[in-house]
């Protein structure tokens, strides 16, 4: 026998408020399987941890998302799903550019891009902090070190959303999806040749990587969609997140404003809270024993990195507030852990700062707008949409 839950993890009022649902899941079993998609989760922290920490048992190859479709043509020859040598080849080729020295070298650019945007703001009216700070700033940024020209920040933001949506199971969202996760690929291949991204850009070293035979040819267009796609939303929810929970909490924006409590504690506690990427699969390539559940090899499951955030067994009984001196928060597994660890930490960490920085050097206050912040149903990300908010 086994735990089973028939809830569609999918349906849009799920998805509108997933954290019943990963509660009952977690109360269930260390391992559950969801009758509604064929396969198994992981809903509490420590089953996460320990399937991140053994990319041996659990592969990401063909795992990562819920249709053999999507793991077969958006997700081969990507850096998050592949194993071994071949994915080690891969993250290696912008591992320089985003190490945390590189990284540190923009603080200044970015600090002024972030100063420039907040300078726009209105003082003590309405703004949203998705279309006007989050959005521009964190796509501007990304496409600039891609290489790729501002102008397209928009639709390329556009198809890196419907990319990820693409993850889920084949239900209508993620068929809707399908055409722009293609023409993503089609705008890369297009867009990103060698004659148009500069030389010192991400896509450039990528294009300098296939010239010098370190990756196939073939692999240069997955391997952009990987920075592309991974660097746009992700950052952005994480930015828009905080900001509601600062607005939401005077008195942990306080320590905030006066330099108390750095950005890299403030992603951190975001992060365990409301994790940008809900979940991602993986497959077991052995029998393995979780809990009281042999789960057999082959079998795919979901890490809900969202609900092993709100784990009272590792959390406390205060999982779900967010709470700037938690000292464990560092703990948190939105960024994944071990072989795929986010890549991009470092520069997420250096957008939320610069954010951060421009915001508590123009105002004093930041509060909620009048009117509630909105969301769109989304097969894996979670983020607000529309986020109105005041500062003076
Ligand atoms: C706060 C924002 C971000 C969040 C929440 C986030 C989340 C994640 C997660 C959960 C993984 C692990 C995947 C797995 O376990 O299979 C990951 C991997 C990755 N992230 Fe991020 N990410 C963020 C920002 C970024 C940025 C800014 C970049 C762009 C440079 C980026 C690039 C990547 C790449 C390339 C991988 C694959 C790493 C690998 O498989 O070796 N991420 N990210």
């Amino acid at each position: 026998m086994y735990a089973s839950s028939r809830i569609d993890l999918f349906a849009d009022a799920v998805l509108a408020d997933p954290y019943p649902a990963y509660t009952r899941l977690r109360e269930l079993g260390a391992v559950v399987r969801l009758d509604a998609h064929g396969v198994w989760a992981l809903p509490r922290h420590a089953g996460v941890a320990a399937a991140l920490r053994d990319p041996a048992g659990y592969t990401s190859e063909r795992a990562l998302a819920l249709t053999d479709r999507i793991n077969d043509l958006v997700l081969t020859d990507t850096v998050v799903g592949t194993d071994g040598a071949a994915h080690a080849r891969l993250r290696r080729v912008l591992s320089r550019q985003l190490a945390p020295r590189a990284v540190k070298s923009l603080t200044a650019g970015l600090h002024a891009h972030a100063r420039a945007l907040v300078d726009t703001l209105p003082r003590g009216e309405v703004f949203d902090g998705v279309a006007d700070l989050a959005a521009p700033f964190v796509s501007g940024t990304v496409m600039r070190l891609m290489g790729l020209p501002d102008r397209d920040r928009a639709h390329l933001l556009d198809l890196a959303d419907a990319t990820f949506d693409t993850f889920g199971p084949d239900n209508a969202r993620t068929r809707a999806a399908y055409p722009r996760a293609e023409e993503m690929f089609a705008y890369l291949d297009r867009t990103a040749t060698r004659d148009r991204v500069a030389p010192d850009s991400w896509l450039g070293a990528i294009h300098a990587a296939a010239d010098r035979g370190d990756i196939d040819e073939a692999q240069a267009v997955p391997l952009m969609l990987s920075y592309t796609v991974a660097g746009m939303d992700t950052t952005i929810h994480a930015i828009t997140a905080a900001l509601h929970s600062l607005a939401a909490a005077p008195e942990q924006w306080a320590p905030v404003r006066d330099r108390v409590v750095p950005a890299e504690a403030v992603l951190a506690e975001t992060l365990r809270l409301e994790a940008p990427i809900q979940w991602f699969g993986r497959r077991t390539t052995r029998d393995i024993r979780i809990g009281d559940t042999l789960v057999p090899a082959g079998d795919q499951l979901l890490l809900l990195y969202g609900s092993a955030g709100r784990d009272r067994d590792k959390w406390g009984p205060d999982a779900d507030t967010f709470d700037l001196a938690r000292t464990d928060s560092r703990d948190h597994l939105a960024l994944g852990l071990g072989a795929h660890q986010c890549a991009g930490n470092h520069l997420a960490t250096l957008e939320l700062d610069a954010v951060l920085t421009a915001l508590t050097r123009r105002f004093h206050t930041l509060a909620p707008g009048p009117d509630a912040p909105t969301r769109r149903p989304h097969n894996i990300l979670r983020g607000w949409h529309k986020l109105p908010l005041t500062a003076a």
